[in-house]
């Protein structure tokens, strides 16, 4: 998130934790309220939904100083008062010396786009070089034929599948500040494309199993390739982690082909999304079952060295990946919190089986290939938005994982986790999206963006932790590990937001909770970062119609919340059709990268960012302060 990395270090102050108890107790009062005016849908009581969530009306913020901006429609990146927001780079955009300007026809081939930032833009680190220079590592999660090809179908060539490989994957590139304004390096000795034939090694217990062999890597150890980078980690050692998400959609078959359970729980299909098995065998599931099997893992990247070759982390489980939360447990052992984007999938966190050095860097570099993995399970009491927690260890031999129940070895459970994760009892959630740990250590949140499915299907009942059926709108889960200890098994949680349109639902959780009202409302929360005075920023990925259940949100936004009063401002809206995703701070906090994602999807009527006619492009932008102050303050 920050350039520094979060570890256990600052803590919640005692006037701030008393502060919090002081408006828990207003909360509470005003439930009484509530509570009395009739009970809710779903069996849940208001009593428990309010004592989870702090009261916006209690306080105002004092980490917030910015006024907050209206929703809207408009296609731009609208940023509050005194605030500038510049694009820094657009998909498409050179980044190195050679490489050819941007050419909106579609027509240029892939060479062109190897040596170009990559398209759809998502989770992004900054590594600092100085205090005006800076390395940035940025997913680049998908590829949109509409824009990508001139025809804006599927690709027709064996080039046109190349080019696509090469426009997702990630970029590394230098940037420089001169007056608090931020460029590109062209052509810096650290800039570097990551694509989908990139060659990388596995590491860890799956790395060299049977699942993992195929006829072009008989050792089954070197990958080419990372795909559909969602959102990112950062370690303290100085690497970015890159999230495989949604790998399944680049799989797929013209042949006979008969899925196996497995492959229908990632998804994987005969009928893809990108067709690249047409040109390119390694990804037909019918010749190539396995090469499936090496995606789905968290990737790291050492970004200071482009020679470097990308490790796939398989100790880390495979799944759709969103980010990779890391904090640095009291004990010295790295705790890395994950999601898995799906509809009734879990939430995890690995422990690393070694301890931190900050004396040893080249030791702290094989840290997360060795540990434990666990999932998620939330426990409440009937009608309570909030309980007690457990983290299910996922080791083969033991709760159940073992050959009789079809886990033969460790490779095995990391590589079907899902199927793991239900084995053991994990909680289905709403779609887990990015997790973030408060500076302090003492609490950390998820975004569930939202769950068509919840209350329809029969292991995806609603619970106290996914409280709504057909949840269009979203919640933040907060937990707290047993005496801070992240290590522990144990924990508390509570919802520490829920989404919800108050204007047009008066009662009921799809009001949402206390600290959403009709000025700040959002849906489908994604992006989530705490910064380092502990502000927490929320991006959205949800519907822009701006009508139904959803009017009055307008575009997709990005908010601001302060923890100690669960106040939540909009500070920035999106242009048409696009996704906010992807936030990086500069060390003193005075410029935010946030990314633009698809402006323009599905046809929808985008010029962003050069206006005019033009085509739509994802683009990261660059805010900061006129008065050059710290962002948010
Ligand atoms: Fe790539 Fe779940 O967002
Ligand atoms: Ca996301
Ligand atoms: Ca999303
Ligand atoms: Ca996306």
């Amino acid at each position: 998130m920050s350039g520094t990395v979060q570890q256990n270090q600052q803590d919640i102050t005692e006037s701030e934790d008393s502060e919090f108890t002081r408006l828990i107790d207003q909360a509470l009062s005003r439930r009484q309220f509530i509570a009395a005016s009739g009970s809710l849908g779903l069996g849940i009581s208001m009593a428990g939904f309010m004592a989870a969530s702090p009261s916006a009306e209690a306080a105002t913020s004092s980490l917030m100083g910015f006024k907050q901006v209206p929703a809207s429609g408009a296609d731009t990146v609208i940023v509050p008062e005194g605030y500038i927001a510049e694009p820094l780079i657009s998909w498409g955009d050179p980044i190195f010396k050679d490489a050819p300007m941007f050419d909106p026809s579609g027509n240029a081939p892939s060479s062109a786009q190897e040596r170009q930032f990559g398209d759809n833009t998502d989770g992004m680190s900054l590594f600092p070089l100085a205090e005006d220079r800076a390395l940035l590592a940025i997913n680049n999660e998908y590829t949109n034929y509409g824009y990508l090809f001139s025809h804006g179908g599927k690709p027709l060539t064996a080039d046109e599948v190349k080019k696509a490989q090469a426009a997702v994957g990630l970029s590394v590139f230098e940037i420089a500040r001169n007056n608090g304004h931020w460029d590109v390096v062209l052509g810096s000795k650290y800039n570097r494309r990551i694509t989908a034939n990139t060659a990388m090694e596995l590491t860890g217990p799956a790395a060299g199993h049977d699942l993992m062999k195929t006829a072009a890597d008989a050792e089954g150890r070197t990958v080419l390739g990372t795909l559909n980078n969602c959102a990112n980690g950062q370690t303290p050692w100085g690497t970015y982690l890159t999230c495989e998400e949604n790998f399944n959609g680049f799989f797929g078959s013209d042949d006979n082909f008969e899925q196996t359970a497995d492959q229908k729980r990632y998804g994987l299909k005969s009928k893809d999304r990108y067709d690249w098995h047409k040109f390119d065998s390694r990804f037909d599931l019918s010749q190539n079952p396995n090469e499936a099997n090496r995606f789905g893992w968290v990737v790291e990247i050492d970004p200071m060295d482009p020679q470097a070759t990308p490790k796939k982390r398989t100790a880390l489980g495979r799944f759709k990946h969103e980010n990779a939360a890391l904090t640095v447990n009291s004990d010295g052992h790295v705790v890395v919190y994950l999601g898995d984007d799906e509809r009734g999938e879990h939430l995890y966190k690995f422990v690393s089986k070694q301890r931190y050095d900050a004396n040893n860097a080249s030791a702290n570099r094989e840290l997360l290939a060795e540990g434990t993995l666990y999932v998620a399970r939330f426990e409440n009491q009937d009608g309570e938005l909030k309980g007690k927690g457990q983290w299910l260890e996922l080791t083969q031999g033991k709760n159940g994982l073992t050959a009789e129940n079809g886990f033969a070895d460790q490779a095995e459970v990391l590589t079907f986790v899902r199927r793991a994760a239900t084995q053991v009892g994990a909680t289905t959630m709403d779609r887990p999206e990015w997790v973030a740990v408060h500076p302090s250590g003492k609490h950390v949140c998820c975004t569930l963006t939202n769950n068509k499915h919840r209350g329809k299907k029969d292991n995806q009942p609603v619970d106290g932790v996914n409280p709504r059926a057909n949840n269009k709108y979203g919640q933040i889960v907060r937990w707290m590990p047993t005496d801070g200890n992240h290590v522990s098994d144990s924990f508390e949680w509570d919802l520490y937001l829920i989404a919800g349109n108050p204007a047009v639902h008066t009662e009921g959780l799809n009001a949402g909770s206390g600290n959403i009202n009709a000025d700040n409302m959002f849906n489908s929360p994604d992006g989530i970062g705490f910064d380092e005075a502990g502000r927490l920023w929320i991006q959205t990925d949800g519907k822009y119609t701006d009508e139904g259940d959803f009017a009055g949100m307008g575009n997709n936004q990005m908010l601001c919340s302060d923890p100690s009063t669960g106040e939540v401002r909009r500070f920035l809206t999106g242009p048409i059709a696009c996704e906010v995703t992807g936030l990086a701070f500069t060390p003193d906090h005075k410029t935010v990268f946030v990314g633009i994602q698809h402006p323009g999807e599905k046809g929808k009527p985008s010029h962003f960012p050069a206006g005019g006619d033009s085509k739509p492009r994802s683009t990261v932008m660059a805010i900061r302060r006129e008065d050059g102050g710290v962002i948010g303050a």
